[in-house]
């Protein structure tokens, strides 16, 4: 049975106050020992104090984005060790926003995925199709490659969680339905399998992203390959997000 992740990515938002806000208020929603993982993922220059403000609570720390190398002169550029020295226990590498506006490729993440993991973090690693690309019925050619290009025997299966992100779902209100999820979900596992095995790929979990509420989560957290999920805009509201949590409780019955 795998164990669900629902993990909030806070992308570029919030000012101090307001996160600090957040986090005490999550604190006060969600229930101390939930039966499932869940992280928040602030910028970087709020990870230190996030993690000071979540201490004693369910949750852990994921950045939104590392390098690969571990030090050197890479101006801007956080090191894995860095975050890991930060508090973090998760990474998001290769979300859409990464791929699509600052132009990361298959080949850059594969090496941020085998850093991460070296320096001890556990990988979200996004995979997703554009809009054109569903329309021209090429979503599992995109998914196969994404997968293909950063999975390998040196990636290690029990420290890397999949998202599944259709970028036509990302921040548009509108969601996959939870039949294309499942679809994409089962893909993404037998994909996997080809890598692994099928009792590892079975064991690995893949979340859903893209435009989950509270309205939403239920029915896509029901589906049998959906195992979580990342949160973006739903994550920024303490009530939405804890509704989110145990609408995934509920529809796994936990
Ligand atoms: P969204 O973002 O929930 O705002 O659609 C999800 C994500 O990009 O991780």
């Amino acid at each position: 049975m795998r164990r669900p992740f629902v993990a909030g990515n806070w992308k570029m938002n919030l000012n101090w106050e307001q996160a600090r806000q957040l986090v005490a208020d999550l604190k006060a929603k969600v229930r101390p020992d939930p039966p499932l993982d869940l992280a928040v993922c602030p910028p970087f220059v709020y990870l230190i104090p996030v993690g000071r403000e979540i201490q004693g609570s369910p949750f852990r720390l994921g950045a939104q984005n590392v390098y690969f190398q571990e030090k050197g002169a890479f101006t801007g550029e956080i090191a894995p060790s860095m975050l890991k020295d930060a508090g973090c226990t998760y990474v998001i590498i290769g979300h859409s926003e990464r791929r699509h506006i600052l132009g990361e490729t298959g080949d850059l993440l594969a090496k941020k995925v085998r850093a991460a993991q070296k320096a001890g973090l556990h990988v979200i690693y996004c995979v997703g199709e554009k809009l054109d690309e569903r329309e021209a019925n090429r979503t599992e050619d995109v998914l196969a490659r994404q997968i293909d290009e950063v999975f390998g025997p040196d990636v290690s299966p029990t420290d890397i969680t999949v998202a599944y992100e259709p970028v036509w779902a990302i921040g548009t209100g509108r969601n996959a339905t939870p039949q294309q999820a499942q679809e994409a979900h089962r893909f993404i596992r037998m994909r996997l399998a080809r890598v692994y095995n099928d009792g590892l790929a079975s064991g690995l979990r893949i979340q859903y992203g893209g435009s989950v509420t509270a309205a939403n989560a239920r029915d896509l957290m029901s589906q049998p390959d959906v195992d979580g999920a990342l949160v973006g805009g739903a994550s920024l509201k303490a009530d939405e997000f804890s509704r989110i949590i145990e609408a995934t409780i509920a529809a796994k019955n936990l």
